[in-house]
């Protein structure tokens, strides 16, 4: 049975790039392999963290997990901090990872430009946690969204390198994953780019209708198309994208058609996708609601989750230490 890893960071609620992204793959792969999922809480400390904060994203983000779908019998569902092996894996990880290629990394460039008073070394590092929390389980899957591609090359270049200096076959190199079909990217609301928790253009699981709708209606559009098939701006594409990532095909269909022939009129058609996200994120915020309270139930899951995830951890750092050579007197 093939392994697979993959995690979420706790830095707030969950969107609809996360779920169609990752989280809903989570689920479709729970039953077929052996699944690690994980909240990144580490990883979620790089951009100033806030210690009431904290508990409380993890504890939304564990209850998402769970209402989508998750059933933690199936899979592994445990929290990265409970896993000391994850640390000293990145420490060791981080002796072979050059700062020449980690300064390279497009999610740090980015963060310098975003935050340039709090570039810290875990910024700078967070490809090599990252590649820590996945090889730990020997994944040779990783279910992520389009974002996290670079990451996972890395990830490869990370264990390569390992096997090559220590000249075994221990670490598999793990490829990101989506069924066979291109990794996904969640347009979001505000005309260009992904959605996104920081971005201010996501329509999260835990929205209320109102909300949704009001989010949707303000989705940036153009004046319409004045030629039969004429080429979609940008802001258009992304709401055709998520109506096909939402919505029926005979939906999206429709719409493009009207598109098309010059006929669409973009506030029916936001009203229609406003619609079916709410009939899709309805169920998942009620049940996301009585999960989060539920702190027994919590309790157990996170215990049981962190007792499989460090049998299979253990095991790795055991292995790493003796290649290494780290012995015992
Ligand atoms: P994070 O928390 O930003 O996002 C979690 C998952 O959601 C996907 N995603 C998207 N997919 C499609 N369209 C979007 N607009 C969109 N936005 C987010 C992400 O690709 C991701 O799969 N570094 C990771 C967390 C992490 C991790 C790992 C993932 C830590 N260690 C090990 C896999 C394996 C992150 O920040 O994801």
């Amino acid at each position: 049975m093939e392994k697979v890893v993959s995690g979420i960071r706790s830095t707030g609620n969950l969107h609809l790039g996360n779920y169609y992204g990752a989280l809903s793959n989570f689920v479709k792969m729970q039953h077929e392999h052996e699944c690690y999922f994980f909240i990144a809480d580490y990883h979620s400390l790089t951009t100033y963290p806030n210690p009431e904060d904290l508990h409380g994203n993890v504890r939304q983000i564990l209850s998402e997990y769970l209402a989508a779908g998750i059933d933690p019998d199936a899979a592994t569902l445990y929290i990265q901090s409970d896993l000391p092996e994850i640390p000293e894996l990145y420490l060791l990880l981080n002796m072979n990872a050059y700062v020449g290629e980690l300064e390279r990394t497009t999610s740090f460039k980015e963060k310098v430009r975003s935050q340039p008073n709090n570039v810290n070394a875990g910024l700078l590092t967070y490809p090599v946690l990252m590649a820590a929390d996945i090889i730990v389980h020997h994944a040779s899957k990783v279910p992520v969204g389009k974002d996290q591609e670079q990451h996972l090359e890395m990830t490869r270049r990370f264990a390569r390198r390992f096997n090559n200096m220590y000249q075994q076959e221990y670490f598999p190199e793990p490829e990101p994953y989506n069924f066979g079909q291109e990794l996904l990217k969640v347009p979001g609301l505000d005309g260009s780019g992904k959605m996104g928790k920081t971005e201010g253009n996501a329509i999260f699981l835990a929205d209320e209708p109102k909300v949704i709708r009001k989010k949707v209606m303000k989705a940036v559009t153009d004046a319409g198309p004045t030629e039969y098939n004429q080429e979609m701006a940008e802001p258009i594409q992304n709401i055709f994208t998520l109506m096909k990532i939402v919505s029926h095909a005979e939906t999206y269909d429709y719409y493009l058609d009207q598109y098309n022939n010059c006929k669409i009129r973009y506030g029916d058609m936001k009203k229609q996708l406003a619609g079916d996200i709410i009939d899709f994120t309805e169920p998942l915020r009620e049940k996301i609601k009585s999960i989060s309270s539920d702190d027994p139930y919590l309790k157990k899951v996170v215990k049981k989750g962190r007792d499989k995830a460090r049998a299979s951890a253990a095991q790795t750092i055991k292995d790493v230490r003796r290649i290494i050579g780290i012995e015992a007197f």
